[in-house]
């Protein structure tokens, strides 16, 4: 036995001196190794360039909690950041748009892929830049955790999280908590907002042009209080029947109709409209419907009235997958800038890489009879762009 233990005795403490060694090794190899799967999936083919964001990143928390003054949110008297972005403060020159994009904490996979359809690196060449609303993971998530956002966060910096519980019957608390945001964190910093839903196709380089072209040919209107332009839905009944998701009892909207409401799956605002849309909202009762509350009962209440480019929008994700194709195939300009995904996440990669070309005059024109709606054959799942109304619709081809 002592024989033994003698010979072991040299083993055990070069085995323990390795156990040493590796422990070192891996505790240094932490912070690569904390991050979530699938989100190193799409970093592996992110420029390099994106990389360089995460010493940025690394400069964000603590510091710039402490300068957004939180405050009560409509209601919410305890409401504070869980997570803030300096993303405007810290840009070098002045934004042409901050575009806050309404994100269900849990859709890290679709943050991810709207990193990769066009880099925060890539937006700030723009003059743009981007975060994600986001609110507090419910009990129910299981796939996601705090410290998983925590670590989105010092990579990327580019979300913003209140602290209400995230379900869709809390949607205003955080579309006007994006607003307020914008128009407070950005004052200074950037000109126009654009919001979106993380699940929307959108053609960024199309809205860039529209904005240029705004500040230069109706200078007045880009830089007034009464600017909220996107896909107008006219005067709509809210929906009676109880056993739909979108049913609205009469006490929570009394009134026959709604108000023309702009669509939330995309929309284009500026900092002063916000700023009084946000004001209005503190003065007037919650409606969950956060779209037709904010643009249609807030808006209608200050008079602004809405720019219409409905033309810009289609309400099916197959027409958009058909776009990148012909896109692809024959460099056919896409007849839409802005779609639903359909449910697919990587469709915002693969438009907005195909359809950039288009913006250095490589694209060429449908020619007649090459339209999408003779073209793009699909028994389409629609979807209006409009709460409620989800249903299947054959489309009518030829
Ligand atoms: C805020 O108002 C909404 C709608 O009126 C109500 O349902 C909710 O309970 C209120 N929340 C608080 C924290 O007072
Ligand atoms: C909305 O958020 C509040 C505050 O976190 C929470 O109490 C409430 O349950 C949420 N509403 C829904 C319908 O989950």
């Amino acid at each position: 036995m002592r024989m033994r233990g003698r010979r072991l005795l040299p083993i055990v403490l070069s085995l323990l001196l390795l156990v040493l060694l590796c422990s070192i090794y891996f505790s240094g190899h932490q912070r690569e190794a904390s991050a979530p799967d699938d989100d190193d999936e799409f970093l592996l083919h992110l420029p390099a360039v994106e990389a360089a964001d995460d010493d940025v990143a690394s400069t964000l928390p603590g510091r710039s909690a402490a300068t957004l003054p939180a405050g009560p949110l409509l209601n919410l008297t305890d409401f504070q950041y869980l997570l803030p972005s300096n993303v405007c403060r810290k840009a070098e020159r002045e934004l042409l748009a901050i575009l806050i994009v309404t994100s269900y904490a849990g859709h890290d996979a679709l943050r991810s892929a709207h990193r990769q359809a066009i880099p925060q690196s890539k937006l700030a060449e723009m003059g743009l830049q981007r975060v994600f609303l986001l609110a507090a993971l419910p009990p129910r998530e299981r796939f996601l955790s705090q410290e998983q956002l925590a670590s989105e966060q010092q990579r990327f910096g580019d979300l913003v999280q209140g602290n209400f519980l995230e379900d869709y019957r809390n949607l205003s608390y955080k579309h006007v908590m994006g607003l307020r945001w914008a128009s407070e964190e950005c004052k200074g910093h950037a000109k126009f907002i654009i919001k979106l839903d993380d699940d929307i196709i959108y053609d960024v380089f199309h809205l860039r042009r529209y904005l240029e072209a705004l500040e230069v040919g109706q200078p007045e209107l880009a830089t007034s209080s009464t600017l909220l332009s996107g896909f107008v839905l006219d005067a709509k009944p809210p929906i009676r029947l109880k056993a739909n998701k979108w049913y609205v009892s009469k006490q929570e909207y009394p009134h026959a109709m709604y108000p023309a409401y702009l669509s939330g799956w995309m929309y284009v605002t500026n900092l002063p409209t916000a700023a009084r849309l946000v004001a209005e909202a503190e003065r007037l009762p919650i409606f969950w419907i956060d779209d037709t509350w904010l643009t249609g009962v807030v808006r209608a209440r200050l008079g602004i009235p809405l720019e219409r480019h409905n033309d810009w929008f289609s309400a099916n994700a197959e027409f958009i997958d058909c776009c990148v194709r012909d896109l692809k195939q024959h460099g056919f300009e896409c007849e839409y800038s802005v779609g639903p995904n359909g449910g697919d996440d990587r469709l915002l990669v693969e438009f907005l890489h195909n359809v950039e070309k288009c913006y250095f005059d490589e694209c060429i024109k449908r020619p007649a009879g090459k339209s999408l709606k003779e073209t793009c054959v699909a028994a389409a799942k629609s979807r209006a762009p409009e709460h409620g109304l989800a249903e299947i619709k054959p489309l009518k081809l030829r």
